[in-house]
């Protein structure tokens, strides 16, 4: 019978379908349930800076009536970050006692202190290793690229000089110089890079005119983007590569794993399968393995990356009239 094992987050798994960071992931009940269902790993729901910070400013607000003291705020603000911190420390703590998978810590900060301290206190409390979930919309025109990526490189050296266990990142497609940065963020020490996070994506309702927020979960044919950048980068970095976004099925699974993935980190299907549907994505994996006489997940991981077959559709992109022996015409 095929092996699962597989690589990532610098531990070794026993499925390549990891729980995605997720409001899931963020409940102990679930996250027994994942781990029962078989998943390689779970990563839990982020630990959110801008969450904390919202919440403190709607105290601060509410307070600064009552007691400008600043010596108080700045308690006010030791209080809340406490609180916020103690509570996800508890979720890896019981996490841990109730599951023999690796219990993955997520930790979303946009200041450069908070990651240390934060990333520190997760490590203390039990993760197995840490996922930072990276992101900055380039929307600010009046910074350059180089100032964007330099919050990524400042934001690993700050975490992996201050925590012994694996970081790995989680990043989006907005970059300038997409293929160029995946590399040089694969050499900078980090135990691996998911590609690409999903984000809360505006749409507009034209019935009322107004602008509102997309589905929030991903549909099957999101696994395309991702799949053509593992595909292109997987024989091009320094690091084992996860895959996210519209893996839906054991069969798209199997695609990112051919492309040069390590593992898949899976959301949205658990949203609409429930956390069982896991164990019937293993399954699946298994039995095409057995079929084309694959023992090891390393037995075909990688097989049609780039590099190795020089898959000219991976950098192809535009339309042309004949496509593929079919006519669109
Ligand atoms: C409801 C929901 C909540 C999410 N929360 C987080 C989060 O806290 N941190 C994070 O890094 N990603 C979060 N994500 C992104 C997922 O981890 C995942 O990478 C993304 O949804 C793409 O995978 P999918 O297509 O299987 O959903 C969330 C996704 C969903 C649908």
């Amino acid at each position: 019978m095929a092996s699962l094992t597989t690589q990532f987050f610098g531990i070794e798994l026993k499925s390549p379908v990891v729980a995605a960071s997720c409001s899931l992931t963020g409940n102990i009940e679930q996250i027994e349930n994942l781990a029962k269902a078989g998943a390689g790993a779970i990563v839990l729901k982020s630990l959110f800076e801008e969450e904390i910070d919202a919440q403190l400013q709607e105290e601060l607000s509410e307070r600064k009536a009552l007691e400008p003291d600043p010596e108080y705020m700045d308690y006010f603000d030791y209080i809340i970050k406490d609180e916020n911190l103690k509570n996800y420390t508890n979720l890896i703590k019981q996490a841990k006692q109730a599951v023999d998978v690796p219990v993955i810590a997520s930790v979303s900060c946009i200041s450069a202190s908070d990651w240390v301290v934060f990333s520190r206190k997760l490590e203390e409390a039990g993760a197995d290793a840490l996922e930072l979930n990276l992101f900055l919309l380039p929307a600010d025109i009046s910074r350059d690229s180089a100032a964007n990526e330099q919050f990524y490189f400042n934001a690993i050296t700050k975490v992996l000089e201050n925590v012994g266990i694996p970081v790995t990142i989680k990043i989006s497609h907005y970059f300038s110089n997409l293929g160029q940065m995946i590399q040089k963020l694969s050499k900078t020490g980090i135990a691996g890079i998911t590609l690409f996070n999903r984000f809360y994506a505006p749409d507009i309702d034209i019935l009322n005119e107004q602008v509102v927020t997309a589905d929030v979960l991903s549909q099957v044919s999101d696994y395309q983007m991702p799949l053509r950048w593992i595909g292109l980068m997987a024989d091009q970095v320094d690091c084992p590569l996860a895959a996210t976004t519209g893996v839906h099925t054991a069969e798209t699974a199997i695609k990112m794993l051919l492309a040069g993935a390590g593992v898949v980190q899976v959301a949205s299907v658990l949203y609409q399968e429930g956390p069982d549907y896991i164990a019937k994505m293993n399954e699946q994996i298994k039995s095409w393995m057995d079929k084309k006489g694959y023992d090891r997940i390393n037995d075909f991981k990688g097989k049609l990356a780039n590099k190795k077959k020089d898959v000219v559709i991976y950098e192809r992109a535009q339309f042309m009239k004949y496509f593929g022996g079919k006519s669109y015409s």
